[in-house]
């Protein structure tokens, strides 16, 4: 099956692709998270994208499209994936349609305030990328992966002027999308504001998984 997750900022679809990853047994594809890779390595792609992401505006179609193109060609993502934060513009979905054929999209829907309470609170593992949150997720022991042992932070862009950047950017560029993926047939809209556990649920009636 060939998915991808849409939604704001925050709405959940990094916590609910790490679930759907061993239900449906496809690999989990973020954008983000291969940008902040990059980041964490001080590749030239890590370079080029910091400032951009830190500061919660997209990074530009053409290096993201090649980005998403050569990562689809690669042996595992033939049998299905979730593609998550990708894509973010008209033209990315556009140019997606030249290179693979999605099966549906999930739309995370969430109102602008459980989003600033989510991105506020949430820590990321430094060293295997685990999410945690802290009130909603907390790890076993203050500040430590509970996977890995790594340590919690803070991403730069949950930094509160960021936040307001990225969902004024989704507003702008991404909520778009809704539209274009329903007038496609392919919309599946998600109630993304319960616990992890009633959205996964609410994500298995929606897609009949
Ligand atoms: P990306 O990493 O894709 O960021 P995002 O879309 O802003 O999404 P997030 O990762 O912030 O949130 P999420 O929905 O995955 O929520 P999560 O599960 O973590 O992109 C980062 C940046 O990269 C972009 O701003 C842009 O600059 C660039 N970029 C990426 N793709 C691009 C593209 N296609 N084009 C151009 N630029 C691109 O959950 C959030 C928190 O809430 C966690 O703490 C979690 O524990 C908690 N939580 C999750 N679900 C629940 C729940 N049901 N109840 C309570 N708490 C919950």
């Amino acid at each position: 099956m060939k998915l991808v997750f849409l939604g704001p900022p925050g709405a959940g679809k990094g916590t609910l692709a790490a679930k759907a990853v061993e239900l449906l047994q496809i690999p989990h594809i973020s954008t983000g998270a291969i940008f902040r890779t990059a980041i964490a390595n001080k590749t030239p792609l890590g370079l080029k994208v910091k400032e951009i992401i830190d500061a919660g505006r997209l990074v530009d179609d053409e290096t993201t499209i090649a980005l998403v193109r050569e990562r689809l060609a690669e042996a595992d993502a033939q049998k299905g994936y979730i593609l998550d934060g990708f894509p973010r513009t008209i033209a990315q979905a556009e140019a997606l349609e030249g290179f693979s054929k999605i099966d549906r999209v999930v739309n995370f829907d969430i109102p602008d305030a459980a989003v600033i309470e989510r991105l506020s609170g949430r820590r990321v593992c430094k060293n295997c990328g685990a999410n945690y949150h802290i009130l909603f997720s907390k790890p076993k022991k203050d500040g430590i992966c509970d996977l890995c042992g790594g340590e919690l932070y803070t991403r730069d862009d949950d930094k509160p002027e960021a936040i307001q950047k990225r969902l004024e950017v989704y507003r702008a560029q991404t909520a778009p999308l809704i539209d274009y993926y329903r007038k496609k047939g392919l919309l599946v809209d998600v109630d993304a504001r319960p616990a992890v556990d009633q959205v996964i649920t609410n994500f298995r009636q929606a897609l009949k998984v």
